[in-house]
């Protein structure tokens, strides 16, 4: 007997959980419905010869300056970074809460979560942000439709938001019991190094000020409060080999992130070329940081990659620096950039696959994500290893008009992204309609 399904892909390489395999996959009703569809057929059939087929890539760091209205449109909205988030590969984004409004109490993540529908291009997650003012509701907060998890902001940096003393950190993580992301950088050294600094052209000071200690200090802060209250945390962007070190002793409690762009941009070469366009917290640093990024990533210890995609305006990074607006643009770069990497033999698509769809989901507990499985989402990047592009600017959509990446070569390119059997991008071109949705979490 033979079965019907909405939509087979075959011919491909299919990247499941046990590794490269070649299967016929089936979907019903936006689920993948068996992996052994041979013999049946579908209403519609992607031939895969050729391509990778990859769980859906999930950029699980993005700022897309949308609070449920786009308060930025001249910079991004949630209407154009989700399309540039197809347009790389990218299935499903977690957005988070520094926008000018920022996404902090119940009424604020249901204006943003009814802003989904309808402006999405692929699924989204909320951040719910951490203040001192909120703290005792975050457990609840925590649990509403939609939150990936709560972000903490221990070091300042783009917004108001900053929770930075133990005793206040402490009351957000005895509040709920979700893993909670942190952006770890130490507040207190931040302050005190900044009027070391005369304000200037030249941006690679934003390396010295926010200097590596910052970084170590904060996460062990971070990590010394996560073992004194056993709540799990997720430790954002980390980028010092010190940080690195230190984490392996503590991975049964604390995920590590990297970001695309402190594992292939570096000092003083950035700083260099880009100026302002190089200026991010935490900073890009040199290549012996770099380095042990990539060792952190081989050894397994890095959980997730993500983009940290923080655009700006042309005007807000024209500043001297220090007023020069921190964030770099990348959800339509992660996962090309990510892929030359694959190419360049610095990791296998196996691990690319753990970090950008298995990882994502593992930690922040997305259901239906990250794995190609049966009862899974139908949630597929499809990628030619092969393709060699150029990425200018007629491909990158976000309104604000520049990215780190601009004009770099990469080898391996999104083909296609198919997100719960609708195929929402093909060939650069975006299809139909934005059917992208809250996602759902594990609480
Ligand atoms: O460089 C950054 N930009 N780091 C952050 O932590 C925030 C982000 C932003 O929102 O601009
Ligand atoms: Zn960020």
């Amino acid at each position: 007997m033979t079965d019907r399904y909405d939509l087979i892909i075959e011919n491909g390489i299919f990247m499941l959980p046990g590794g490269a395999a070649d299967v016929r996959i089936g979907t019903r009703h936006g689920r993948i419905a068996t992996l052994d569809a041979r013999g049946d057929d579908a209403e519609q059939k992607i031939d895969a010869a050729g391509l990778y087929v990859l769980p859906g890539l999930i950029d699980p760091h993005v700022h897309f300056r949308d609070s449920g209205n786009a308060e930025l449109p001249e910079v991004e909205t949630l209407e154009t970074g989700t399309r540039g988030a197809v347009l790389g590969g990218i299935t499903a984004v977690f957005d988070m809460p520094n926008t000018s409004i920022p996404t902090t109490d119940s009424h604020r993540l249901r204006v943003k979560r009814d802003s989904i529908c309808g402006r999405a291009w692929c699924d989204v997650g909320l951040y719910v942000g951490a203040s001192k003012e909120n703290a005792g509701r975050l457990g609840t907060l925590e649990g509403e439709p939609g939150v990936c998890a709560v972000k903490v902001f221990s070091g300042s940096t783009t917004g108001d938001l900053l929770v930075e003393d133990d005793v206040s950190i402490e009351r957000v993580m005895r509040s709920g019991r979700r893993r909670v992301a942190f952006h770890a950088e130490d507040e207190y050294r931040l302050q005190a190094r900044r009027r070391l600094f005369t304000s200037s052209r030249d941006f690679s000071k934003h390396a010295l000020w926010r200097d590596s200690e910052c970084a170590a200090l904060g996460t062990r802060r971070i990590v010394a409060l996560a073992r004194k209250t056993g709540r799990p945390a997720h430790i954002l962007h980390v980028s010092t080999a010190e940080e690195f070190l230190f984490l392996t002793n503590h991975h049964d409690l604390v995920s590590v992130e990297v970001l695309v762009n402190h594992l292939t941009q570096f000092a003083p070469d950035a700083y260099e070329r880009l100026g302002a366009y190089a200026v991010m917290n935490p900073p890009i640093r040199d290549r012996n940081q770099v380095d042990a990024a990539w060792r952190a990533v081989a050894g397994g210890l890095v959980d997730t990659v993500g983009s940290d995609h923080a655009p700006h305006s042309h005007a807000a990074k024209a500043k001297d620096w220090p007023d020069v607006a921190a964030g770099l643009s990348g959800v339509q770069t992660l996962a090309p950039v990510m892929f030359d990497q694959v190419q360049k033999g610095r990791l296998s698509l196996g691990r690319l696959v753990d970090l950008m769809a298995a990882g994502p989901a593992r930690v922040y507990g997305a259901v239906g994500k990250g794995r190609i499985a049966v009862g899974y989402d139908a949630d597929f990047t499809v990628v030619d290893l092969k393709k060699n592009r150029r990425i200018d600017d007629t491909w990158l959509v976000s309104p604000c008009r520049w990215s780190p990446f601009e004009g770099e070569r990469v080898t391996g390119w999104p083909a296609m992204t198919i997100i719960r059997s609708n195929v929402v991008m093909r060939e650069d071109e975006v299809l139909a309609t934005p059917i992208g949705q809250v996602m759902t979490f594990r609480s």
